[in-house]
């Protein structure tokens, strides 16, 4: 059985349903402070099953204990955590203790059940303000410019530490660029509960007329357009690097660092038109200057897990652009017929 912690969430959700597809049980642990119950009953309407679920926090030590002694857990996949940067900067206590006090505490029941196998929801934010394209795991880590992104450090040192200090451990840093996209039925998505920071979940909001205005942060970088490119990867590409890494670890001990990516990156300017493309919808722009702490470029080279996990993200950005908008007029429609109710 793997335990998912934030198995609720936009990526967690994911992970548990290509587990389940895989014939994997899953338990899924989360406090459901940034997600709803009702991403578990769509995970078990596509999976054929219900996964098990525990409302509570991870943090929470003697939960934790209780759970790792009362289920036959293998594997841990450590999803749970913050993720708003802006949120961040204003919140940095918050935000360290539930991203590493969560990470700690995790850590320290699982040592104690003697379940040893770890992958962690990990970020290219780490990489810092990394100058040469594309990003391997050998570029050393820079200084993030935010408490989340120290956070995600932080927690993978910590990850790093007490795989050093006993062999029986095996970990899984995962070191996801952009991910984007939803499950191809429309039925799990990203759905945010505040209102969005990242570029697609904002733009989706734009052409379904939630909002007025993309704002474009910086139009005089050094790229072709003068936006920002970054690498946007298929959360469901995402996920199965996530069952990849899991049967990896089975054969490797100590800590593993896998950049999950395309390879590719595209510009801001080039995301919108391929959008506007794939849905017939025009997006209004405001174009505005640099947001604090956006680095030009980001993409990965993915090619040490192509060649450890035999993984590779498969689908395209027009895919990933269309398989979004699905979700985000399924809920809308959903919504429409909850408020007609
Ligand atoms: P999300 O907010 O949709 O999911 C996180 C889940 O964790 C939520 O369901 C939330 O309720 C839960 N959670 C938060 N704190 C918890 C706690 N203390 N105990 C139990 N549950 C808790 O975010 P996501 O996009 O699915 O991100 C998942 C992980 O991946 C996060 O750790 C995030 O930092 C990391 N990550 C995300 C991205 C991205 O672009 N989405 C990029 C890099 C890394
Ligand atoms: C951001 C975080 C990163 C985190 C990731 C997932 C920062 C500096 N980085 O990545 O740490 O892991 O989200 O949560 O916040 N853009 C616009 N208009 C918008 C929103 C974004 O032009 O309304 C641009 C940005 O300037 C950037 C690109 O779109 O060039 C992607 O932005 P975003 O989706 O927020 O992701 P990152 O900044 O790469």
């Amino acid at each position: 059985m793997i335990l998912i912690t934030g198995g609720a969430g936009y990526i967690g959700a994911h992970v548990a349903l290509e587990l389940m597809n895989k014939d994997e049980d899953v338990l899924i642990l989360d406090n459901l402070c940034n997600s709803q119950r009702s991403a578990i009953d769509r995970i078990s309407t596509l999976a054929g099953r219900r996964p098990g679920f525990v409302q509570g926090d991870v943090r929470n030590r003697h939960l934790l204990d209780t759970l790792l002694r009362d289920y036959p857990v293998d594997a841990v996949v450590h999803c749970a955590g913050l993720k708003a940067v802006g949120e961040s900067v204003h919140e940095p206590l918050r935000y360290y203790d539930n991203n590493v006090g969560g990470s700690l505490t995790l850590c320290q029941a699982m040592a104690q059940a003697g379940v040893f196998t770890l992958v962690f929801s990990s970020s290219a934010t780490v990489y810092g303000d990394c100058t040469t394209m594309p990003i391997n795991e050998s570029c050393a880590t820079g200084q993030p410019t935010n408490p989340y992104g120290m956070s995600k450090l932080m927690a993978e040192n910590i990850m790093k530490s007490v795989a050093s200090s006993d062999p029986r451990w095996s970990i899984g840093l995962l070191r996801y660029f952009n991910p984007i996209g939803a499950h191809p039925s429309g039925l799990l998505g990203e759905a945010p509960l505040n209102q969005p920071n990242n570029l697609l979940p904002y733009l989706l909001q734009v052409a379904s007329g939630q909002r007025e205005a993309l704002s474009v942060f910086g139009t005089d970088y050094a790229t072709p357009d003068g936006t920002g490119v970054r690498d946007y990867i298929h959360i469901v590409d995402l996920a199965q690097g996530h069952t990849c890494a899991l049967e990896a670890l089975g054969q490797r001990s100590g800590v593993n660092i896998w950049n999950l990516g395309t390879g590719r990156g595209y510009s801001v300017l080039e995301l919108v038109s391929a959008f506007e493309r794939v849905s017939g919808v025009p997006i209004p722009l405001a174009f505005k200057a640099r947001r604090p702490g956006d680095v030009t470029c980001c993409w990965a080279d993915p090619q040490k897990a192509a060649d450890e996990l035999a993984w590779r993200a498969r689908h395209s950005l027009e895919t990933m652009l269309a398989d979004a908008w699905r979700w985000q007029c399924n809920q809308l429609q959903t919504e429409w017929v909850q408020q007609a109710n």
